[in-house]
């Protein structure tokens, strides 16, 4: 017999649709390793129903000014006691964690450290991802921002309008490893 199949909760809260893309990532992954999952995208509205019923949660949101999204902190009030009674990862999605400066990703982990201090929820995992900048969600200064701090961070804006940071093999990695704490 192959190992023991989990049923995880994905949560996502994404505004330009990167954390989501993350989401649905990380829960094919868990597939492919044979666990159950099932996906609610905070920022559509999902149906909550049934959410405190999994055996392992994964929350992912994306930092925009320095913070996470409203709906993402009112889901972990919600669910707080059945995701802290089982294993449970939070990924962060921002720009920061492509950084190469550790002044930027110290900041960024104080951010979540702030965030998880005041939800009250120690998660097993704590994975900071690079997100994305499509050019097409943004507004005229959004995109003046972001892209100056994309060139603060010595890197190249794709001409195609998306430029993905993110680590895809490292996701992998780190899906592979909670797949562990399943078994
Ligand atoms: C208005 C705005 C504010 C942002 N603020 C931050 C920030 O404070 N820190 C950071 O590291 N990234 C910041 N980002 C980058 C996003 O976290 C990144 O683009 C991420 O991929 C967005 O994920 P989403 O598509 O799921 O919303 C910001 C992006 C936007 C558009």
């Amino acid at each position: 017999m192959g190992p023991k199949m989990a049923r995880v909760l994905v949560v996502c809260a994404s505004k330009e649709g990167h954390t989501e893309h993350i989401a649905h990532h990380v829960a094919r992954k868990l597939e492919d390793a044979r666990h159950v999952t099932r996906m609610i995208n905070l920022s559509l509205h999902d149906g909550e129903a049934g959410a405190d019923d999994y055996d392992a949660s994964i929350l992912a949101g994306s930092v925009h000014r320095g913070g996470f999204a409203p709906e993402l902190t009112s889901f972990l009030m919600r669910h707080a006691p059945a995701i802290r009674a089982h294993p449970s990862a939070f990924l962060t999605v921002s720009l920061s964690a492509a950084s190469h400066d550790a002044h930027e990703l110290a900041g960024l982990g104080e951010i979540a450290d702030k965030y998880l201090f005041e939800a009250g929820w120690c998660p097993d995992f704590v994975e900071h991802v690079a997100g994305a900048v499509h050019d097409r969600q943004l507004n005229l200064i959004e995109k003046v921002v972001l892209h100056s701090v994309v060139r603060q961070h010595g890197e190249e804006l794709d001409a195609s309008g998306n430029t993905d940071f993110t680590d895809w093999k490292r996701l992998d990695r780190f899906v592979k490893e909670f797949s562990r704490k399943l078994v």
